[in-house]
């Protein structure tokens, strides 16, 4: 029995913010950026957008293609959730057009928890082959104004649908798993933007990488040349470097060369987007299913890590033909169609992100779905 993902869609938010104009209002060289933390681009949501909105655009193509036979379960893994109570699935579920005979829930621990609910989907289809699971990471990446992390904010969701006998990734039983409680990044019930210590959670990046490896390989795991490419956690692409390097110091010591290269194409969509917390490896890894070549039959490595701190490291093999499977154009639209905003703009929104009580949103974007403002502390979607 073969179980991975059967499809595979992104979304991210309307607007968009070029790092080239935050380094010249800073006064800084934008090689600091682009080269240095790999970044061009972040996107942001508009008034009438948030994870669910982001997330119901990223799942409606999956559910249109694939319908809901057989989809029971639906995880949402986020870091940015819009209550402490209800999941944000609870939402979607309604956006989507879902049946009622489907259980829904939220997931948390930082960046990682995706692939937290991935492996929970898997081992939901491994007892019930005739079953699917919707998987879904959408958040909004906010610091704070003039923080270290003020340049590496974003906005993206991925959806992805687990099944038996998948289209585009069989994922294989191996993984490697890793954590510590240190405080590298958090985020405390009474903040909008999250508390990070920058150089130490690259640090911690790094020592989870090569636990949750090591662990694979003690698990069984493949060899570190059988990986095609590998997919990381991007915080900011040149974390993936990092990483890289890191990776094969310690997996491939008398390897020529650490092949950065070969992440290239994993990190067009992210040094774009921005920071997509829990769909960022995601993003990762379909941006090498559609920037890349075929790659039929190869091994894929995955790293995920979330703050705090979780990594797990596991492999996936693509089913020959997946390229038929994808939505190119369609994110390449996306990303072209956000509207450019200028540094006073970007500003003014980060400023008023933070709304209290009731409120209409404005009317900003063209999707099948919004978020219409807040009523007796209950938020409203609407249908389009
Ligand atoms: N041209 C090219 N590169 C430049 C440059 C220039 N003009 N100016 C600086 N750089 C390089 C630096 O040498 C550095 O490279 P290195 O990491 O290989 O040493 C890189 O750009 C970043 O510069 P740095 O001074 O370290 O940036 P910073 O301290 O302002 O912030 C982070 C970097 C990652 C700490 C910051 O973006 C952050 O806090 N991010 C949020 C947390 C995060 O993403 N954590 C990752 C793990 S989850």
């Amino acid at each position: 029995m073969t179980i991975g993902i059967h499809d595979i869609s992104a979304a991210t938010g309307s607007l968009v913010f070029a790092l080239a104009d935050l380094a010249e209002h800073e006064g800084i060289d934008v090689g600091k950026y682009h080269r240095g933390i790999g970044q061009t681009e972040m996107s942001l949501t508009a008034e009438d957008e948030d994870i669910v909105t982001m997330a119901a655009r990223a799942a409606a193509p999956i559910i249109e293609r694939h319908g809901t036979e057989g989809l029971r379960t639906v995880i949402f893994a986020t870091e940015s959730g819009i209550d402490q109570s209800k999941a944000a699935s609870v939402f979607l579920h309604r956006l989507l057009g879902l049946p009622r005979a489907v259980r829904v829930v939220e997931v948390k621990e930082a960046c990682y928890s995706a692939t937290a609910a991935i492996q929970f989907a898997l081992g939901i289809v491994a007892r019930r082959a005739d079953e699917r699971v919707l998987v879904i990471a959408s958040d909004v990446a906010r610091y704070e104004l003039n923080s270290s992390g003020e340049a590496t904010q974003g906005a993206g969701a991925v959806a992805m649908l687990i099944s038996e006998n998948p289209a585009v990734l069989e994922i294989e039983p191996v993984s490697g798993v890793w954590t510590d409680d240190v405080w590298d990044f958090w985020r405390p019930n009474d903040r909008s933007t999250a508390l990070v210590d920058g150089r130490y959670s690259v640090q911690v990046y790094l020592e989870s990488l090569e636990g949750a490896w090591n662990d694979y390989r003690a698990h069984g795991g493949a060899d570190f040349s059988s990986f095609a490419r590998v997919c990381y956690h991007q915080p900011f692409t040149r974390m993936a470097v990092k990483g890289q390097q890191r990776l094969a110091r310690i997996a491939d010591p008398d390897g020529e060369s650490t092949d950065i290269d070969r992440l290239a194409d994993t990190v067009e969509y992210n040094s774009r987007i921005g920071n997509s917390y829990t769909a960022s490896i995601y993003l990762a890894f379909l941006s090498l299913l559609d920037n890349g070549p075929d790659l039929s039959a190869e091994r894929i490595g995955f790293f995920s890590y979330g703050s705090g701190a979780v990594g797990e490291f596991f492999g996936g093999v693509l089913v020959p033909g997946y390229k038929s499977q994808l939505r190119t154009e369609e994110l390449q639209n996306m990303l072209a169609a956000r509207r450019p905003i200028g540094y006073d703009e970007y500003r003014h929104r980060h400023i008023a992100y933070d709304r209290v009580g009731d409120f209409e949103t404005a009317d900003e974007t063209h999707g099948d779905v919004r978020f219409a403002g807040v009523e007796q502390h209950k938020r409203l979607y609407e249908a389009r």
